[in-house]
């Protein structure tokens, strides 16, 4: 019997790829595991025949084995079904998102020693997709905070900062303008901070100034808590900040089950051509193996990769990254480093 069984979601574009290469790191690092592997996104409807593209299958695989790691699926733009991942976040309780946003040795940007974590809200705000149209020609999206919400995430955020010994929490907001729902964010984070971890140090910046401050020197920020708009934006904002949607890596975090996931999506620009860089996926692995335990595995693979990045042989990085790499051949240089 192995050791662990994880729920696998290849995902749509380049999922299938960057999952594939990713299981294989992970395998070849030692980790005994069995693999359940289930379909969500146009994956589900056009190759598995299913009608609907987060099949019960796929829900219920999560919630009896409690992890997986997924790929990215691709959700039509203005139209068609609401996202899967609004959808899996939802209905499985995955309420705070972690993306730790990191320089990494190899990869040249206009920063160095970047090392952030964004703690977004993963459940609610305008993310509830509930629009109407009122009359033809006006339509509404509505942004919905609640204090239960808005609280457990502050709570996440601080102790996630206290246990990790982070040097701030700072919260990116715009409840100047939106007086009640962000209001109640920032109130509830507040009251947590004073309430519960006064000794954390803890600031909130208005999002638009945040963003300047984040490009001008990203390197003062430390763990930053938003909700789930902001965090999506901001997320890529930070991404393109040490590397770019290639290098930086996720998890939904929910009180019953964590779904391990790329911070980018299905980039259906490259997909199916091997262009696509694995690393993002691989860094969720790592993360994966870190929450259930086998830090041993993480940290063998972690160093893998920094070997590979700071060794900089154009032959073994991907395209982002300026290299002529495909994402298997990138695995397979992982790999050789184990
Ligand atoms: P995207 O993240 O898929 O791509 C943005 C740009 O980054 C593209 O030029 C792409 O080629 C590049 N890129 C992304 N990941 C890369 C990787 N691993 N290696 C190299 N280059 C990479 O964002 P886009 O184009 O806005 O969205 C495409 C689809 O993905 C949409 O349907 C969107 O809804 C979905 N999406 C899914 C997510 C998920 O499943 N977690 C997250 C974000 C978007």
């Amino acid at each position: 019997m192995p050791k662990h069984t994880i729920v696998l979601i290849p995902g749509d574009g380049i999922g299938p790829e960057v999952s594939s290469a990713a299981r294989r790191v992970i395998e070849a690092a030692g980790l005994e595991v069995e693999w359940v592997v289930v379909p969500a996104g146009a994956d589900a409807i056009e190759r598995h025949g299913y009608d609907n593209v987060l099949p019960d299958v796929t829900l219920d695989a999560i919630r009896q084995h409690k992890i997986a790691l997924k790929g990215p699926v691709t959700t039509p733009v203005g139209k068609g079904f609401k996202s899967v991942n609004v959808q899996l976040r939802q209905k499985l309780g995955l309420y705070a998102a972690v993306r730790p946003v990191r320089s990494l040795a190899g990869i040249k940007t206009r920063y160095e020693g970047v090392d952030m974590v964004i703690v977004r809200e993963n459940t609610e705000g305008l993310y509830t997709g509930i629009e109407n149209e009122i009359t033809p020609g006006v339509v509404t999206s509505l942004k919905v905070a609640t204090e239960k919400a808005c609280t457990r995430i502050a709570q996440y955020a601080f102790h996630y900062a206290m246990q990790r010994h982070r040097r701030k929490v700072t919260v990116f907001h715009k409840a100047n303008i939106m007086k009640l729902t962000d209001g109640m964010f920032l109130n509830c984070s507040r009251r947590v901070h004073e309430e519960q971890y006064p000794e954390v140090a803890y600031d909130e910046v208005i999002i638009d100034a945040g963003c300047m401050k984040l490009v001008q020197d990203p390197t003062k920020m430390d763990v930053l808590l938003m909700e789930n708009l902001y965090g999506d934006l901001v997320s890529d904002l930070c991404a393109g900040l040490v590397g770019g949607l290639g290098v930086v890596p996720g998890s939904n975090i929910g009180a019953d089950s964590a779904v391990f996931e790329a911070v980018h999506g299905s980039a259906p620009d490259i997909a199916g051509k091997g262009l696509a860089n694995p690393l993002a996926l691989i860094m969720s692995g790592v993360m994966m193996l870190n929450h259930i335990g086998e830090t041993a595995i993480a940290e063998k693979i972690k160093t893998s990769y920094n070997r590979v990045l700071a060794d900089g042989k154009p032959n073994t990085l991907t395209r982002d990254l300026g290299g002529t790499a495909s994402t298997s051949d990138f695995a397979e240089a992982v790999i050789a480093k184990l």
